[in-house]
């Protein structure tokens, strides 16, 4: 069994350790060899079609709609397409506004999450086209959709998503990238500079991975407590849901993801000392507020732990208890290198509370019930 576990204890901790492989494969043949270009041969949608979007709607479910609010940002900003998210469960009972020149984009991990299949067919009901983000080509999802990016993640078995929820992250930007190429909304210097970067990401990755000590040692200290807050802005509000989530999932510790300036409007109430806290500012755009939210919470008490730049670990220090650095990328791929000390943080904090870290209580992989 640990030989099926690739020498690692759990699947979780050995699937962690497979996202820079996983960025590589997902990555590999849809970047063309002069490093200027993402190219998506499988793609039916024309360019002409790309032209026609008025509307693009990300629908899916658990960790997999956290990566679509990520998709979000990255093809807002790339693209300036109006993006909507919905949690598949929700999306049809909305009446959604929905016509041929929306295109809607599902992401499923297994392809088989039967909220989301609903979903699709919703929208296909409407003349949308259906683009599927998925990690199993042979799923109904894959099948149903108009078209699919594979995410090549290979198989993930723990119950809590990781290398799956990355490559969605690198399918949205790859596929921002194009729509960004066909629409012109960037030009080939800003396209090439983002490539770039998002190569070097796994090299990045692996850098962290090689150093979980600070990370484990935090998560050894969490695992005392009952209830936890993640606070964050713009896209480090996006992966806080996430890190949430997985820590809810696998560690049973109640943990809510708040944006960092909704606070003050109610659950600063909640602030209490002693109360772990746990910032990401990562996003120089909003550092500034960011951190005056950080010290609302640290002035009634609250233990905090920051995810954040190096070069804003001094800084940070005088309001926050602890801070962890991560390598520096362009804003927008942060969330592809900040989620994993969050992964890291709930798999170690599972651990130290004893619980079944691959398969937690009341969960499924796949769920196919509405
Ligand atoms: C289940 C899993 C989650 C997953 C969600 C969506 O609830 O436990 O980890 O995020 O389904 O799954 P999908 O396969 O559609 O990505």
């Amino acid at each position: 069994v640990t030989a099926e576990k690739g020498g690692f204890e759990h699947f979780m901790l050995k699937e962690i350790h497979e996202q820079p492989k996983a960025y590589r494969d997902t990555m590999r043949g849809r970047i063309d060899e002069s490093g200027k270009k993402v190219v998506l041969p499988e793609l039916k949608l024309t360019p002409e079609q790309i032209k026609s979007i008025n509307k693009v709607q990300i629908v899916a479910c658990g960790t997999a709609y956290h990566a679509g609010l990520v998709g979000r940002n990255a093809i807002e900003s790339l693209v300036r397409i109006p993006v909507e998210t919905d949690v598949a469960s929700e999306y049809r009972y909305r009446s959604p506004i929905v016509t041929p020149d929306t295109l809607v984009i599902v992401v499923s991990q297994s392809g088989e999450t039967a909220d989301t299949l609903a979903a699709l067919r919703e929208a296909q009901s409407h003349g949308a086209h259906v683009l599927a983000i998925t990690n199993v080509v042979g799923s109904s999802i894959a099948r149903d959709a108009d078209d699919v990016i594979a995410t090549l993640a290979g198989p993930e078995i723990a119950v809590a998503s990781t290398k799956a929820y990355t490559s969605q992250l690198i399918a949205f930007y790859l596929l921002s990238l194009y729509l960004a190429e066909v629409r012109g909304t960037q030009t080939p210097e800003q396209i090439t500079q983002i490539i770039a970067a998002m190569q070097a990401l796994p090299e990045q990755l692996d850098s962290m991975l090689a150093k979980p000590e600070a990370i484990k040692a935090y998560a050894e200290q969490i695992s005392k407590h009952e209830h936890l807050f993640f606070i964050g802005r713009g896209i480090d509000f996006a992966v806080a849901q996430e890190g949430s989530l997985k820590l809810k999932e696998i560690s049973y510790i109640h943990s809510e993801a708040y944006a960092a300036g909704e606070l003050k409007h109610g659950t600063l109430a909640l602030i209490e000392d002693g109360i772990p806290v746990i910032a990401l500012a990562t996003q120089e755009d909003v550092l500034e507020k960011t951190v005056s939210n950080i010290k609302e919470v640290s002035a009634r008490g609250a233990d905090i732990m920051a995810i954040t730049h190096e070069e804003h670990v001094v800084s940070l220090l005088k309001s926050v208890n602890q801070a962890f650095a991560i390598p520096k990328t362009l804003p927008l791929l942060t969330p592809a290198l900040s989620v994993v000390p969050l992964q890291l943080l709930s798999y170690y904090a599972s651990l130290a509370r004893g619980n079944d870290v691959d398969k937690p209580r009341n969960l499924a992989k796949s769920v196919t019930v509405e």
